[in-house]
């Protein structure tokens, strides 16, 4: 095949960004505009407030794109976009803007299913090895998939309740940690020690997560100690929920390797920026000769150099839309009608 270059786009939550990405590897440039300053002042993402914010960036956006690279509109060969899941306002900006930058160029428009571009963005420095599994973790997910082959997904596993992402959130909020609380979280753990006895989340023989019961225990315990007019030691609450988390996904997804026999494991996703998970993982994989990849920070929170990355092997495998790819908020398993083959 010859060199195929991707304008990707991705607006699935509170980032606009956009990117030129080459043989789904190579990064060619890449804008993220990031919300968060806008969202801090109400604790987290306002869905309404993201998609106005996407219409008012999404032009400066393109511009800027294509400012920091010789590569023109002319160049381009494929249009990937987020369609979903995520926040439906959010997503409807950047799939009308595909459709609309497919439809006048006349250039093929490739769906991509925000996780696939989480998984693919580890494709960014190394070659995906399969059979892998996937943990996928990040403010709207948290996913275990098994992977036979290059864009086959088999989700084993997931969250009941809360997305991991999403418990730090609020148990930041809680400890007075501002939003995104989970790099704040991380950054305090290491100044803390392991004091507060916390639950265990869901430790069965599943490959399923729960992360309220653990995320009501910090809830229950500042509450009890605020009405003592007790202080809380924040930089130990956060080691206590952060041992746990880690313990947790590190222990089912160091079992689905073994259980499936894969030598390969990715992570993927804004929480797999996590220094503890980070550092558990490659430990872990050290002693079980496991090869473990897990993207540059940069590329762990959302981006369009992902998406660009997922659509060349979603191009690969025929998965083409046409004008009517509609924007959806719900997570199909990957199973989507859109996702198969044309
Ligand atoms: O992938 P992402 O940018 O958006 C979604 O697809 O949800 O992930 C954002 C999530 C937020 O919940 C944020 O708190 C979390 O990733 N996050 C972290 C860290 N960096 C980002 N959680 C724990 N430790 C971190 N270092
Ligand atoms: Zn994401």
């Amino acid at each position: 095949m010859e060199d195929v270059i991707c304008l990707a786009i991705e607006t699935s939550c509170d980032e606009t960004s956009m990117s030129l990405v080459k043989n789904g590897v190579e990064d060619l440039a890449t804008v993220v505009f990031s919300q968060i300053d806008i969202h801090k002042a109400f604790g987290g993402v306002v869905p309404e407030i993201a998609s106005r914010s996407h219409i008012e960036s999404i032009t400066y956006v393109l511009d800027e794109l294509f400012r920091k690279t010789a590569v023109t509109l002319d160049d381009v060969d494929i249009i990937g976009v987020t369609y979903g899941p995520g926040l439906i306002g959010s997503l409807l900006i950047g799939v009308q803007v595909a459709k609309t930058i497919s439809l006048i160029t006349n250039k093929p428009l490739i769906p991509v299913h925000h996780i696939a571009g989480h998984i693919y963005a580890n494709n960014l420095e190394n070659r995906l090895k399969f059979p892998l599994i996937a943990l996928v973790v990040s403010g709207g997910h948290t996913d275990l998939i098994y992977m036979k082959k290059d864009y086959s997904f088999e989700r084993i596993g997931s969250t009941l309740d809360d997305a991991v992402g999403e418990a730090y959130d609020k148990v930041a909020k809680v400890l007075g940690l501002s939003y995104p609380g989970g790099p704040k979280i991380d950054d305090l753990s290491i100044k803390g020690e392991d004091t507060y006895n916390l639950p265990y989340p869901l430790d069965d023989d599943s490959y399923n997560f729960s992360f309220s019961g653990l995320k009501s225990a910090v809830l229950n315990t500042v509450n009890k100690e605020k009405q003592k007019h007790h202080e809380i030691r924040v930089a130990d609450m956060c080691c206590s929920f952060q041992n746990r988390v880690v313990e947790i996904l590190t222990k089912k997804t160091m079992r689905a390797i073994s259980e499936y026999k894969v030598k390969n494991l990715i992570v993927a996703g804004g929480v797999s920026a996590n220094n503890g998970l980070r550092h558990k993982f490659s430990i872990l994989c050290k002693e079980n000769k496991i090869k473990l990849s897990i993207p540059k920070t940069k590329y762990c929170t959302d981006n369009a150099t992902m998406i660009g990355a997922a659509a060349y092997y979603a191009y690969k495998n025929n998965i083409i839309a046409d004008l009517s790819l509609n924007a959806k908020a719900v997570d199909n398993l990957y199973n989507d009608e859109i996702l198969q083959p044309k």
